[in-house]
Formats: structure tokens, C-alpha cells, sequence
């Protein structure tokens, strides 16, 4: 299933965020794609406030990983930023203090890289700069359950 989201303003990419975030579980994997600058850090800090889970989320520049616990009982929120990376992402390497199957996993700059971490996963691309788009595909039954629940409201 995929589905295309337009954002006119910053203000719809944090409804969208915030949207999703509240769906999402553990073992849940999303990831992240589009050009420098085109808006990754910033869905993932509105997803982290539907979730809950403790911030600041910023660009991870020099570290590959970091943990964001739950401020209210839920997943914890692994961000990832692959940028650096050359080859495919194992964070069972990266050895993260957090139950990964219990995480929220989003990765940014992960295709490519991030696809072998889960057989269902949403892969979210984002394009354009005044007015953004983004391309929302679902692999797997979970993730097409979630992207029928966020269609009605953030469309
Ligand atoms: N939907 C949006 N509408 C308007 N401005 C946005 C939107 N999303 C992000 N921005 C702005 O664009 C800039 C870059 O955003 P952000 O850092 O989230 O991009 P990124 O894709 O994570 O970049 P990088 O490739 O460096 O990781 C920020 O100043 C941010 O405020
Ligand atoms: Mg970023």
C-alpha cells in the first residue's frame, strides 16, 4: 500500500508526526528518506511527541544512534542516522542500552541500509521545499493498518 501526504506548512508535517507517532509499537521500524535538509530530523521530532518519549531529538551528526525512553510507559524511540554508514545496519553492534524489540526504530538516510532490520516496516520519503510531499509505503499487514488510520485526519 502507498499513499501520498502533502504539507503545505511545518504545521501538517507536525500533525502528521505527531499522528503516526501516537500508532506506532514496539518492533515497529521506519525509514526515513530524502535530500539534505528535506525535513527527516524534524517528522522524527513530532513522531517522538506522539510517542512520548523523552527529547531533544537532534541530528545525530557524530553518533549513529541514540535512545529515547518512553516519558509514558510505551517504546522507547531509537533514532538512527545512516548517513555515514556504508554498509547495512546491524544495532546489535551498536550496542544500545534499549530492548530493540520493545523500540520504535526510525532511521534516517536508511534506504538501502535499514530494510534488512525488519520484514514489515513504513519507508516514508520526502521531497520538495516550500510545499513537501511525502511518499509513505507500507510493507507488511501492520504497517497498511497504520497508514489507513492516519489517512482520514492528516490527508
Ligand atoms: N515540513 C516542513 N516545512 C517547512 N520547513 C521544514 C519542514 N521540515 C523541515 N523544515 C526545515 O528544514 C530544515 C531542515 O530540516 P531537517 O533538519 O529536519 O532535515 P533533514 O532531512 O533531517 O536533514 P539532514 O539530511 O541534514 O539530516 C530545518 O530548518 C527545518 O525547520
Ligand atoms: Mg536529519
Amino acid at each position: 500500500m502507498e499513499r501520498d501526504f502533502r504539507w503545505q506548512t511545518l504545521e501538517d508535517t507536525e500533525a502528521f508526526g505527531r499522528s503516526l507517532g501516537a500508532l506506532l509499537r514496539g518492533g515497529d521500524l521506519l525509514v526515513l528518506t530524502g535530500d539534505l535538509g528535506a525535513g527527516k530530523t524534524t517528522l522524527t521530532q513530532s513522531i517522538a511527541e506522539g510517542l512520548g518519549v523523552r527529547g531533544p531529538i537532534t541530528s545525530p551528526t557524530f553518533v549513529i544512534a541514540r535512545v529515547h525512553p518512553s516519558l509514558v510507559g510505551g517504546p522507547a524511540l531509537v533514532h538512527v542516522d545512516a548517513y555515514r554508514l556504508g554498509s547495512a545496519i546491524e544495532l546489535d553492534d551498536l550496542d544500545l542500552d534499549a530492548d530493540l524489540d520493545a523500540s520504535v526504530v526510525v532511521v534516517e538516510w536508511g534506504a538501502g541500509l535499514a530494510e534488512q532490520l525488519s520484514d514489515t516496516r513504513l519507508e516514508l520519503t520526502i521531497s520538495g521545499d516550500d510545499e513537501r510531499t511525502v511518499h509513505a509505503v507500507a510493507v507488511g499487514a501492520r504497517f497498511e493498518r497504520v497508514l489507513a488510520d492516519l489517512a482520514p485526519s492528516v490527508a
